[in-house]
């Protein structure tokens, strides 16, 4: 029987079990990601028959591969795409993707897509989001072990993470990524409102790993917020930075780097071994200071925006 594309509803969520498992173990083995945790909200939601997506299907309609996206007031986000390796070729890869984005660009009111699919390597989906009218952004998946070290004094100026800081937070954001290519690939990034969004998704939801409020550190200035660093656990021994940035009247003044110091030491004394990131290539001010930690480029992938 040929293969086919079908509505992501139309399945019950064990029968995408086996395909979710093998996910799951790529994830753990090439970016040392514990998926499974996203992976149960994405159940639930198949579950409930709340997730627009397809599924592509072989013979005894054996899923192969799967993509799924949600709509968030007018934008369009693929969360994921996933093809099992056995059965992974480009074509097939292409048939899930075009399928979605055919859906997504056809829906009435939607202004804008947005989609960072981190296992795929630039290029590997690269000509169908072009042909589609994408635009790319290359962003690098860093990581670095956390060999045991001596500890850094601790900065005195910092104080722990606080979620009465919300509103703060979501302000630094927008004027930290003003004019920036973060802004251009994600748009909550441009207004408190999204940003407000992106923090309270981070803190409450493991949709990125789990929130690491010990190793999540602020500094306050007499006004405003000065610098912040966020961190999720993706691994029980891996912390993923989710946010990092600096208020544009303090920055090179160090703060970027006593930040990270902070939560290195924090990591190191609750026995994590291991900490990432993601950061945009046309980052060079955040590159040269991850490089200078001595985080390595594990993965290069494409955000991919487009906008009607
Ligand atoms: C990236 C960022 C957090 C750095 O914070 P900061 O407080 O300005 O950085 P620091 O003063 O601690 O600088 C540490 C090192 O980073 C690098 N760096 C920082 N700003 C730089 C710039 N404008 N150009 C080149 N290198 C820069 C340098 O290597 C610097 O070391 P040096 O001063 O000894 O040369 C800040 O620029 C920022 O908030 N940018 C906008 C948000 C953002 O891009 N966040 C990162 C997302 S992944």
């Amino acid at each position: 029987m040929a293969e086919e594309i079908i509505d992501l509803r139309h399945f019950r969520s064990r029968q995408l079990d086996p395909l979710w498992n093998e996910q799951a173990r790529e994830w753990r083995r090439e970016l040392r990601w514990d998926y499974a945790s996203t992976l149960t909200l994405v159940r639930q939601y198949v579950e409930s028959r709340l997730l627009s997506g397809y599924v592509l299907t072989g013979s005894g309609r054996e899923p192969l591969g799967y993509g799924f996206f949600i709509y968030d007031s007018g934008k369009g986000v693929i969360g994921d795409l996933y093809i099992r390796p056995e059965m992974r070729t480009e074509a097939r890869a292409h048939r899930l993707l075009e399928a979605i984005l055919e859906t997504l660009q056809s829906t009435p009111g939607l202004r804008r897509i947005e989609a960072q699919i981190m296992p795929y390597r630039p290029d590997e989906l690269g000509t169908v989001f072009r042909a589609a009218g994408f635009t790319a952004h290359l962003r690098k998946f860093m990581y670095q072990p956390l060999p045991a070290g001596p500890d850094d004094s601790p900065a005195q100026e910092l104080i722990p993470w606080s979620g009465e800081a919300m509103e703060a937070a979501a302000q630094l954001i927008v004027e930290a990524y003003t004019g920036s290519v973060d802004a251009m690939i994600n748009d909550h990034y441009r207004t408190r409102a999204g940003a407000l969004r992106f923090l309270h998704n981070l803190v409450r939801f493991p949709g990125c790993g789990f929130f690491d409020a010990g190793a999540s550190w602020m500094e306050m200035g007499s006004e405003r917020l000065h610098g912040l660093i966020l961190c999720s656990r993706i691994m029980p021994d891996v912390t993923h930075i989710t946010q990092l940035c600096v208020w544009p009247g303090a920055q090179r003044q160090g703060l970027g780097r006593r930040l990270l110091l902070q939560a290195r030491t924090a990591l190191r004394s609750s026995g994590c071994q291991a900490w990432s990131l993601t950061v945009s290539a046309e980052n060079s001010a955040a590159l040269r200071l991850y490089e200078s930690f001595g985080f390595a480029t594990l993965r290069e992938f494409d955000a991919y925006v487009w906008v009607r």
